[in-house]
């Protein structure tokens, strides 16, 4: 249909849990009462320039890794940031972080690259920190429905 937003997910899934809650970002943002939002799910070495291009709003998931961002992730921004810099102002975003123990280091690392691109929170990262628990994924489910409905109605 044309007219439809775009959502796009971008989330590094490295393991069965990590996998799990794609899965679920993705059953929430396909939700049936979403109306017309595209959406397009892709590990970040598979995202490219002409994606964040076609995107609306975008879903981020990363592990934390040393500190870090996966390098999946950082490899991701390396390849867009200059190409998307001037076309993708304000961009509409979302962040959630797998973390075994912290998450921190994610959060900041994430929010300096996107501030520099000037793209735009919809909310806070959200950290899914410790033993693995199954409402990680309720969680990761409701961003998803979140985004896509806020993108149908307007509001991002
Ligand atoms: C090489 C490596 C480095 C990691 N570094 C961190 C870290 O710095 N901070 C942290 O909170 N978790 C760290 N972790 C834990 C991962 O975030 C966690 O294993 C990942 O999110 C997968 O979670 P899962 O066991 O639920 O699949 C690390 C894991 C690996 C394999």
């Amino acid at each position: 249909m044309s007219g439809n937003k775009h959502l796009l997910i971008v989330a590094h899934n490295p393991s069965v849990n990590t996998q799990a809650l794609v899965d679920a970002t993705l059953r929430g943002a396909s939700h049936e009462d979403v109306d017309g939002v595209e959406i397009r799910s892709l590990p970040p070495l598979q995202a490219t320039v002409d994606d964040v291009l076609w995107a609306d709003a975008i879903i981020f998931g990363t592990t934390e890794n040393f500190g870090y961002m996966s390098g999946a992730l950082k490899d991701f921004f390396d390849r867009i940031y200059y190409p998307c810099l001037e076309q993708t102002e304000a961009m509409p975003y979302a962040l959630y972080i797998r973390a075994g123990l912290d998450g921190t280091g994610t959060r900041i690392a994430v929010g300096k690259i996107t501030s520099g691109l000037n793209w735009k929170p919809v909310q806070d990262a959200i950290i899914l920190q410790g033993e693995y628990r199954p409402e990680f994924e309720d969680q990761c489910e409701e961003l998803g429905m979140l985004m896509a409905a806020s993108l149908e109605s307007g509001i991002i």
